[in-house]
């Protein structure tokens, strides 16, 4: 199995040897601005990218201060064609070692009372911005032979998910597509490595409205710890991370019980879950 140096160690960064270069979508809040502050603690410069301009500011100068990094603030709506053009531009200037499409959001409730402007919005961020940035990001990671993509799917796309029926066919696409790329671009020096977190306290349930007690606690995996694991899965070459024993345990369950099963325990999970609705 590949295994490439993406991780700068600590005596390259004391000899002031060059930097790498990560893109980091959804860098404002959440799994997002964990992976931008474990890759400027650990020698990256990051370009920052998100709706919030005045966050990704102050993440920028306190990166800056803290780590020494260089953080490059990209405002833009990943839901929106001029939002990725701008992230495709970016990409296309070929100096990005390591691209992490985080950025995403969940909707919960059932399907035909969901306003469906929001579900195509669902699918134009978690899917068709994350495929027009690898799109973008891929040929120069070829032609130089190195470079990574973390694609941020989720346990959700293991199985159909009443109730979160967009979110989790858009997890699904996610985590088909990145293992389907892994094989491809590993000929090329390239690894694709797709994270699929289990539940994580982040905004994530406020913006789904998901009540936080509708999954077992010991299921959380804090922010530091899905962006350890996804980066360690990433330097060994490994297609897929699931952070935690317990999300890796359902996330194999689901492959292996019938389908009628896991998605009758799915729906049950989340029939009942909804909370307060934030955006
Ligand atoms: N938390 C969990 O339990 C969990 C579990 C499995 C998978 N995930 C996945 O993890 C990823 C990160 O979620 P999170 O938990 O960190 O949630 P979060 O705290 O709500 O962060 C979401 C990030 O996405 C950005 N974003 C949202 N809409 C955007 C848009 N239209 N254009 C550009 N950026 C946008 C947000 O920034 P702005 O608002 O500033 O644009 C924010 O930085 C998502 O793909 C999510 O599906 C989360």
């Amino acid at each position: 199995m590949a295994t490439t140096a993406y991780l700068t160690d600590a005596a390259s960064i004391s000899t002031g040897a060059t930097r790498r270069l990560a893109l980091v979508t959804g860098a404002s809040s959440g799994i997002g601005r964990g992976f931008a502050e474990q890759l400027a603690r650990t020698g990256y410069d990051v370009v920052v990218v998100a709706r919030r301009r005045d966050v990704l500011d102050t993440l920028a100068s306190d990166l800056q201060s803290a780590h020494g990094a260089q953080v490059e603030v990209l405002e833009a709506d990943l839901a929106t064609d001029a939002g990725v053009t701008a992230v495709e531009e970016r990409l296309a200037r070929g100096d990005i070692d390591l691209l992490i499409n985080n950025a995403g959001f969940g909707t919960r409730g059932e399907f035909a009372e969901l306003p469906v402007a929001r579900e195509l919005q669902e699918i134009d961020l978690n899917v068709r911005a994350l495929v027009r940035l690898c799109h973008a990001a891929l040929p120069s990671m070829c032609a130089r032979s190195a470079g990574g993509i973390i694609n941020v799917a989720s346990t959700g796309g293991f199985q159909p998910v009443p109730f979160m029926a967009t979110y989790a066919a858009t997890k699904a696409f996610v985590l088909h597509f990145s293992e389907a790329l892994h094989e491809e671009v590993a000929p090329h020096g390239v690894t694709i490595t797709c994270l699929c977190p289990g539940p994580v306290k982040t905004a994530f349930q406020e913006t789904a409205g998901i009540d936080r007690s509708a999954m077992p606690s010991i299921a959380y995996v804090s922010v530091e710890g899905v962006v350890s694991a996804a980066l360690a899965a990433l330097q060994r070459g490994r297609a897929i991370a699931i952070p935690g024993a317990l999300n890796r345990a359902t996330a194999q369950g689901a492959m292996l019980m019938p389908r009628v099963v896991t998605r009758k325990i799915a729906g049950s999970m989340f029939r009942h879950a909804g909370s307060k609705r934030r955006g």
